[in-house]
């Protein structure tokens, strides 16, 4: 019976011990053996797009800059024309390669419902072009206790980071399609969802379960269209120094090294961490208390620069949410 049991537990010691192994060698051979995907030579083609959303600034403006560099047009969507148009021309500036891109704007506000007044310039921008990636990376987020969330955050969370992908994937995806079965070009949908799915994280309720909706879109989409010839390629980066997160802790890196970390994954996996360091600081198993004061610490973060109130409600005398909204002081 004492040698059943020994033998027992000898299996799945070894089970564990080769599941481990076999996750080591996983890990090594994608970071250090299997080259990194040539975007251009996999993707593109005389004339091809990209369109990347919330390409003014952070990791947006590096997909633009690192896709224009590789070779692909881009059209550049966010809500700011004039920031758009900085950005290109900064862009083109820098840019070695010869023949430049063409760069292109498209204007349009996700803190909104969908209307076709407001999604008529990017539809005007990407009509008829032969586009071979989507990245879906706009995003809105901010962290503080749920009882002193303004409601208008909220909202423009849930529309930033939710309608934005549903929208504009719905948009782009037939022509997506399109070149990928008519034109037999592989092609791509990157969507920028973020470390969290990975846990739950206090004081950034709605950020977190927004970003979980798109790991379970992306993952429906590469089912429904399996075999199609499209690569779905989900981003789970850390922190990254950017607007969204411009005071990060140990483990924080550039929108240019994450950027750079995710594409080298595109047609290879599907759901990624990208860059190295994100990749083995995730691995950690770390308790939830972690993801609790790294909650408070980036509520923190906010109420030092915009004046937000970390401390929950308790105690204080309810206020109306109209009232609450008027002495806001991010209005
Ligand atoms: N930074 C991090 O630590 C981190 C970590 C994990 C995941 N992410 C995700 O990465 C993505 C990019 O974040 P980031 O850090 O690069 O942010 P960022 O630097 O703040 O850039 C956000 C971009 O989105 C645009 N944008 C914001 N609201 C918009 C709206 N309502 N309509 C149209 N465009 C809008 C911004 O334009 P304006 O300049 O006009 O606002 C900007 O171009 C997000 O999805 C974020 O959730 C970030």
């Amino acid at each position: 019976m004492l040698d059943c049991i020994s033998a027992v537990f000898a299996l799945v010691g070894a089970i564990v011990v080769l599941r481990i192994l076999y996750r080591f060698l996983a890990f090594v051979y994608a970071y250090a053996i299997r080259p990194a995907t040539n975007v251009w030579a996999k993707y593109g083609s005389a004339g091809s797009w990209a369109v990347v959303t919330g390409a003014s600034d952070g990791i947006g403006y590096e997909y633009t800059r690192q896709l224009a560099e590789a070779g692909f047009n881009v059209v550049m969507v966010a809500r700011n024309r004039g920031k758009l148009a900085e950005r290109r021309d900064h862009i083109l500036a820098d840019l070695k390669r010869q023949p430049k891109p063409e760069l292109r704007i498209a204007v349009v506000d996700y803190n909104q419902d969908y209307s076709v007044a407001q999604y008529k310039e990017l539809d005007e921008e990407t009509r008829g072009k032969e586009i071979a990636i989507l990245v879906n990376n706009v995003g809105a987020g901010n962290a503080r206790h749920y009882d002193v969330y303004p409601l208008d955050k909220l909202q423009e969370m849930v529309r930033v980071n939710s309608y934005s992908f549903a929208f504009t994937t719905r948009m782009i995806l037939p022509q997506i399609l399109h070149r990928a079965q008519a034109l037999k070009r592989r092609s791509a949908v990157i969507t920028v969802s973020s470390a969290i799915v990975l846990n739950y994280w206090a004081y950034a309720v709605i950020y977190g379960a927004t970003k979980t909706f798109l790991l379970s879109e992306m993952n429906s989409l590469a089912m429904e269209y399996e075999g199609q010839g499209i690569d779905f390629m989900t981003c789970i980066p850390g922190e990254v120094l950017t607007n969204l997160n411009w005071d990060s802790g140990f483990g924080a890196i550039t929108a240019e090294a994450c950027t750079r970390g995710q594409l080298r994954f595109l047609g290879y996996d599907q759901v990624t961490c990208g860059a190295l360091l994100h990749k083995i600081l995730l691995s950690i198993p770390l308790p939830e208390s972690y993801w609790a004061l790294s909650g408070k610490r980036t509520s923190e973060m906010y109420e030092q620069k915009w004046g937000m109130a970390t401390t929950g409600a308790a105690g204080k005398e309810t206020k109306g949410v109209a009232e609450e909204a008027a002495s806001d002081k991010t209005q």
